[in-house]
């Protein structure tokens, strides 16, 4: 198990951690997302869309429990908030995809944390306190796979902040050398 706690400090940032996710993504992981209401679960899932190579531009509303896209390999966007119970979650039968030929992306994962793979990322997203646009983004990898996955996270992501040192999306892309 290996964890990783990153700022964000606006959209962009979640959408730029989300493509590096996206890029680094294999046939068959499983990114559990959770977080309050509007912490950005979904736009992390839009950058993920973006690092697959995801052309099309249509994230569901709440309302839609799967929804699939096609890049370099499927995504299935999967959110649980509609759903009441386990047994209903379960009654989805979502296995062909938790183990099929794609990349599953599930929102609002803690409804049905029996029913989905117990190997998987799990990301949690914090609203960080008097900030409008700022958050906490806790990531945990649970089996090889995704130990493997964290360490090249771990990688791509030497620079981002973890105090509040980088400001902007472009500091991120360049490794804070555009910074004044
Ligand atoms: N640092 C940030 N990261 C992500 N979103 C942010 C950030 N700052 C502000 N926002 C805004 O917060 C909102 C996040 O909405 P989003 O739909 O992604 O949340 P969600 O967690 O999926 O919500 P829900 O629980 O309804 O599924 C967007 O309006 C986005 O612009
Ligand atoms: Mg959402």
């Amino acid at each position: 198990m290996q964890s990783l706690t990153l700022d964000s400090r606006s959209p962009e940032a979640t959408q730029l951690l989300g493509s590096y996710l996206g890029g680094l993504a294999q046939k068959a992981d499983v990114f559990l997302l959770t977080g309050e209401l509007g912490t950005g679960k979904t736009c992390l899932v839009q950058g993920i869309a973006r690092g697959l190579n995801v052309r099309e531009y249509a994230f569901s509303p709440s309302f839609v429990i799967l929804r699939q896209y096609h890049g370099r390999l499927p995504l299935y966007h999967i959110d649980f908030y509609r759903l009441d119970c386990v047994e209903e979650i379960a009654d989805l039968g979502l296995d062909e995809y938790f183990h099929g030929d794609g990349v599953c992306a599930v929102e609002w994962a803690e409804k049905g944390l029996q029913v989905v793979p117990q190997d998987n990322l799990l990301i949690t997203i914090h609203y960080v306190s008097l900030s409008q646009t700022g958050r906490s983004i806790r990531l945990t990898s649970q089996g090889e796979r995704y130990d493997e996955l964290m360490k090249q996270l771990k990688e791509q992501t030497e620079l981002w902040p973890r105090s509040g040192k980088c400001r902007t999306v472009q500091d991120l892309k360049t490794g804070g050398q555009n910074r004044q």
